[in-house]
């Protein structure tokens, strides 16, 4: 499976976030208060709010602009709201914490 490297898990603040563009997409990285990063899309199904800038609670962020709140895991939006962003599957390497994103299509 093809992987991308994407940066260094020190570079994204603890309970922090970093975007990167791939092929016109903006992706969001998520350091979670565990450590792990998820990576989802950076736009908001409601209004395209940029989920990059809003809160992260456990593994939800809540986006900036209306307070929906945005499972990092599965993608899905929280009830009673409805909707769904893309997530990426990421691989972390344990020695040197680079960020790889992997390529679902290959
Ligand atoms: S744009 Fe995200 S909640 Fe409205």
């Amino acid at each position: 499976m093809a992987k991308l490297h994407v940066g260094y898990v020190n570079e994204i603040d603890p309970k922090g976030s970093r975007t990167i563009e791939i092929g016109g997409t903006e992706i969001a990285l998520f350091r979670l208060s565990d450590g792990n990063i998820l990576a989802v899309e950076n736009k908001c199904p409601h209004k395209g709010g940029k989920l990059s800038e809003g809160m992260v609670c456990g593994k939800q962020v809540h986006c900036p602009l209306h307070d929906w709140k945005i499972d990092l895991c599965s993608g899905q939006v929280q009830e009673p709201d409805t909707g769904h962003v893309n997530t990426y599957q990421v691989e972390v390497d344990p020695a040197s914490g680079a960020i790889y994103l992997l390529d679902r299509t290959a």
